[in-house]
């Protein structure tokens, strides 16, 4: 028999949000006549934005014609979405970047997973607990960890903890870490990175010789003007930081899928040898052996999401989950839950009450009150007794979920 990758045998059983969809199910087989409100995973429900969708229908229009027809694009993405990118999300916040400093691909959870696909097995990755699981799952898959610990922990990993005694604000990496994964605003935690504490990142990056994967899916949700959107906002941080950027939350591409991975051609590695060779020519013949390109239609639609009308609509997107988080965090307040984050982020991090453990609590709000939800140590030892809310539900489930755990 073929051997298989033993990797995969340290991860623990299932990734986390089918796990939670295999218990709703169960659930609601169950119980077949309760309505349950989902606001677990961060899956937009507002539909896609009339300006974007037009846009995709003129492509798909287009391409049922002989002159508009597109084949394979070009891999890193079609020049009129890679201007628009540049001009809108970075020229306009004053940082340069050029068009083959931007690949678009297929969401940032792929390019998240992916890309530790170019660093060395032997480089030590930093994450902060609680986490993304993508970052650290596929560190173990790849053979960067060793095996899971008592404490819930990998061998191998540097974890950086984010807890309420640091106000959710993790330290720098207590031993030398390679790659420190970042994101900011942050999933779960809500939490935002003032631009003082993201030079204080960037000068650490430079001292160590560290790379900062800097995950900045949830920009669009920072309400406050004095956060930066981007780490290329900080100067110096092209030299250590690539950024990972999606029209998920932000257009509402979860099912559409439109990502993009920056990664400037002045941040370099190098070899055992001690040579430099630059991140972005790595990754671009990565991407250009492995991918195809999104297709013509999707890039068409996310060119849209930068039109003055496209901005309109998902800005009004946009505002109607952050008034969400905003019911979800004062409703909860108001019975008494310790609530954080979602503020300048789409997720609302709460304390479990009763100090029940995550899961306890999962069970609870399901069986009591048919919500669902993340249970934080999902996302890490550090986020036990934790539990996310997403605000991405629709108003009316938002507000019919607060009256139910006031009752609870
Ligand atoms: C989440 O709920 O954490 C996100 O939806 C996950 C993702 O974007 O992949």
């Amino acid at each position: 028999m073929t051997q298989i990758n033993e990797n995969y045998l340290k991860l623990k059983a299932g990734y986390l949000f089918p796990e939670i969809g295999r218990r709703v199910k169960a659930y609601s087989e169950a119980n077949p006549n309760q309505r349950i409100i989902r606001l677990g995973i961060g899956d937009v429900t507002l539909p896609l934005a009339p300006t974007i969708v037009n846009a995709m229908v003129d492509a798909a229009k287009e391409m049922g014609t002989s002159s508009g027809f597109h084949g394979y694009g070009p891999e890193q993405g079609y020049s009129s979405l890679l201007q628009k990118i540049i001009e809108h999300d970075y020229t306009k916040r004053g940082v340069t970047l050029s068009e083959d400093e931007v690949f678009v691909s297929d969401g940032s959870k792929c390019d998240c997973g992916n890309i530790q696909e170019i660093f060395s097995l032997d480089s030590k990755i930093a994450v902060v607990d609680p986490v993304y699981p993508v970052y650290v799952d596929t560190n173990v898959m790849a053979g960067r960890t060793g095996e899971v610990k008592e404490s819930g922990h990998y061998a191998n990993i540097v974890y950086m903890p984010a807890t309420e005694a640091n106000s959710f604000e993790p330290d720098f990496p207590k031993e030398k870490a390679d790659i420190i994964y970042l994101c900011y605003p942050n999933n779960p935690t809500g939490m935002v990175a003032s631009k003082a504490r993201l030079t204080e990142w960037v000068n650490f990056a430079k001292k160590t010789g560290s790379i900062i994967l800097y995950d900045s899916a949830y920009e669009a949700f920072i309400q406050d003007p004095a956060i930066p959107k981007s780490i290329y906002e900080i100067p110096g941080a092209k030299e250590v930081a690539m950024e990972f950027r999606s029209f998920s939350k932000t257009a509402g591409f979860t099912g559409t899928r439109c990502a993009y991975l920056v990664i400037p051609k002045e941040l370099k590695g190098k070899t055992s040898k001690g040579e430099e060779v630059s991140f972005n020519s790595l990754w671009s013949r990565r991407h250009t052996t492995k991918f195809n390109g999104v297709s013509y239609i999707t890039q068409k639609g996310a060119e849209a999401v930068f039109s003055p009308q496209g901005q309109i609509e998902i800005k009004e997107q946009i505002a109607y989950y952050m008034e969400n988080a905003r019911l979800i965090r004062e409703g909860l307040s108001a019975s008494g839950y310790s609530v954080f984050g979602g503020q300048n982020a789409p997720y609302i991090w709460l304390k479990t009450p009763r100090n029940l453990k995550s899961w306890e609590f999962f069970d609870e709000l399901l069986n009591k009150a048919q919500i669902v939800g993340t249970p934080g140590s999902g996302f890490g030892p550090a986020g036990e007794g934790y539990f996310r809310l997403s605000a991405f539900g629709k108003r009316e489930d938002v507000i019919s979920a607060i009256e139910r755990i006031q009752k609870m």
